[in-house]
């Protein structure tokens, strides 16, 4: 996704994110090994048909603004997703008294919010620049196809 966003601080955003979620892969793990757990789990369906969807988008033809627009769609369905997933674990974590794992969770969970939230605030500017990519291709006849699709929201 990173390589597909035009905007700096979109590709910028996608990049330190990914950084971050190294770091969750490690906490599970930690969490895991603390408990004699194989981090080796079931492969996630959900996960896997939004990951499918976000290729879809950057196999479009798209303009620059609009792609960005449709990747950050993407991103935040995966954002979301994850929100769910570590706010059930993290609680879970903690009535199960693994305040420590809960902690752990948490700090994931909350991660994963900022960067929603940074998606959000990023789509802002995107979102009127795809607009106007949209709507400029709308008055040239023979651009039919850069149209923003629905696809994209
Ligand atoms: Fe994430």
């Amino acid at each position: 996704m990173a390589k597909a966003a035009s905007s700096d601080e979109l590709r910028a955003g996608f990049e330190e994110h990914l950084e971050q979620t190294k770091g969750h892969v490690q906490r599970l793990e930690n969490i895991l090994q603390s408990l004699d757990e194989s981090p080796k789990g079931k492969k996630c369906v959900g996960m896997e048909g939004l990951v499918k969807e976000g290729a879809e988008v950057m196999a479009e033809d798209l303009e620059e603004a609009v792609m960005d627009a449709g990747l950050i769609g993407a991103a935040r369905r995966v954002e979301h997703y994850e929100i769910a997933a570590y706010g059930a674990v993290s609680e879970l974590a903690k009535a199960l008294g693994e305040t420590n794992h809960a902690s752990l969770l948490k700090q994931t969970l909350e991660e994963e919010q900022a960067t929603d939230e940074k998606l959000t605030e990023l789509a802002k500017e995107i979102n009127e620049q795809a607009s106007e990519e949209s709507s400029q291709d709308n008055r040239d006849e023979s651009k039919k196809t850069h149209k923003m699709p629905r696809r994209v929201a």
